[in-house]
């Protein structure tokens, strides 16, 4: 029994041994079997005189034998030092390259040869999986950055550019919902600005005290993606915002410069495949970047766009002033038309764009000369060819602006008429707009009730009849509708 455990831990002792012990071992026994057998055939055949080999020759002969398997043995021995060290080398790479908890686990019970090979087949899956993300974020990179190029192309407006990024953003992340949020001008908030896959009201801003969400505050401040729980819907009063956001949401601040704009954020359906890999943090910060970017320069562009527009309104202004039979009338133009446009009901865009058309109606008259401007006495026919111009003259001061674009159809098209008998491209009925209709009326009211050099100034009765005698020209649905605003107006003065 005792020889038996002997046996036995001796084996396991031999099983645990490193490779070179493990030759050596193997390599003694194997070379003492054939110098065995040759001093056995020696011994064997001595006493024979015909068959006995000479003592001399039998020396020789375990000589070479001996001096055969030593250097056989150094050989082999050196060859296997190298493998080894090739293997430990390996393993000291393969604890960078995979963590060093796989390394031993490769490690156990093994010795160095089967180490080896086994590094090797972890570390060929290890870089088929590397090639197969690279591919996979490749693809998806492509995908974005096609799609963000046609969206540049062909933007409206910011809006327009960030909800397709987050349309991208979504479909290459497998997301559910993307959002972007922009800090206030106090940077106290974040005001959800847009969203991707879920309902949002833009008029109806969520807005986000800072204080409320720290985790966020936090990203903001650091500059860095991190995925984050949406804890902070705990705190809050919004029902809204827990269909804006999952259980863990992916966010990285829109950074331009030294600080950040805002956060950019998307959140997977709850499940197993909920989280985010390091390539998505890295895509989603990559794509923030960028967007941090184009949102400052829309930022640039409106401040000049907004400039531009305040230096052609003096513009406007300073013509308008120049004649001083109708100083006031862009300001009091403007006032009947979005007296007519409340009236109908029409929303805050619409109203904007008739104050604004209103106010820059006339601004062609910049390029009509001073001496048919302020004629006294009535134009000759050649001098209404020129006076006739300045719609089209306005309507090429504004159409470079791209945001004051949408005010050109109303200062090209203010002097058309319904018969189509007005200038310049004698539109007819519903080939005129309605905000072109509302702007007409003001107008020519407005005109009807101001002194000319020509003519003095109609009556308010007055005016009335010739608008409502009109028909061929005015809209009069609209006209009745500016006359009951009218009306009202009087009563309550
Ligand atoms: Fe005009
Ligand atoms: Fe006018």
């Amino acid at each position: 029994m005792k020889i038996n455990n002997k046996k036995l831990i001796f084996l396991a002792s031999f099983e645990d041994a490193s490779i070179l012990r493990k030759f050596t071992i193997l390599f003694l026994i194997t070379s003492i079997i054939p110098m065995v057998l040759l001093y056995y055939f020696y011994t064997q055949t001595a006493s024979n005189k015909h068959l006995g080999i000479p003592t001399i020759n039998f020396t020789y002969a375990m000589i070479l034998m001996v001096l055969g398997v030593f250097i056989g043995f150094i050989s082999i021995r050196s060859l296997l030092v190298k493998v080894i060290d090739i293997s430990k080398q390996n393993s000291k790479a393969l604890e960078n390259l995979l963590s060093p908890e796989t390394v031993k686990e490769l490690n156990q019970g093994e010795n160095e040869i089967v180490v080896l090979s086994r590094s090797f087949s972890a570390v060929t899956q290890r870089l088929e999986e590397n090639v197969r993300s690279l591919q996979l974020a490749q693809k998806t990179l492509h995908a974005v950055m096609s799609k963000v190029g046609h969206g540049i192309s062909n933007m409206e407006n910011i809006d327009t550019f960030l909800e397709l990024i987050l349309e991208t953003l979504t479909s290459a992340l497998n997301g559910k919902v993307a959002t972007i949020m922009l800090l206030n001008d106090k940077k106290t908030e974040l005001i959800i600005n847009n969203v991707y896959g879920a309902n949002y009201d833009r008029k109806k801003k969520i807005h986000l005290k800072l204080t409320d969400i720290p985790a966020i505050s936090k990203i903001l401040s650091e500059k860095d993606p991190v995925t984050v729980s949406s804890v902070f819907l705990q705190n809050s009063q919004n029902p809204a915002l827990s269909e804006l956001f999952g259980e863990t949401m992916l966010c990285a601040p829109l950074v331009f410069g030294d600080s950040a704009s805002g956060i950019m954020s998307i959140c997977k359906e709850t499940g197993p495949s909920s989280d985010f890999s390091e390539e998505d943090l890295g895509l989603v910060f990559n794509l923030a970047s960028q967007t941090a970017v184009a949102i400052d320069n829309s930022k640039l562009n409106r401040d000049i766009e907004k400039t531009y527009f305040e230096t052609i309104s003096a513009l406007a202004l300073a013509v308008d002033a120049k004649d001083q039979y109708s100083r006031g009338h862009l300001d009091r133009v403007a006032d009947h038309a979005l007296m007519i446009g409340r009236r109908l009901g029409l929303d805050d865009d619409d109203l904007d764009t008739l104050r604004d058309a209103a106010r820059l109606h006339d601004l062609g008259k910049i390029g009509i000369p001073d001496e048919i401007l302020k004629k006294d006495s009535g134009l000759s026919d050649e001098e209404w060819v020129i006076m006739r111009r300045h719609p089209e003259i306005g309507e090429s001061i504004i159409k470079p602006v791209r945001s004051l674009q949408h005010l050109c159809d109303c200062i090209r098209h203010h002097h058309e008429k319904l018969d189509g008998s007005g200038y310049p491209d004698r539109l007819k009925g519903d080939e005129i707009s309605p905000l072109v209709r509302i702007l007409s009326v003001a107008d020519v009211y407005d005109a009807l009730t101001t002194e000319r050099p020509y003519r003095p100034r109609k009556s308010k009765a007055d005016a009335i009849t010739i608008l409502r005698s009109m028909k061929n020209h005015l809209d009069q649905d609209i006209v009745n509708i500016f006359l009951e605003g009218l009306e009202e107006k009087e009563n309550l003065t």
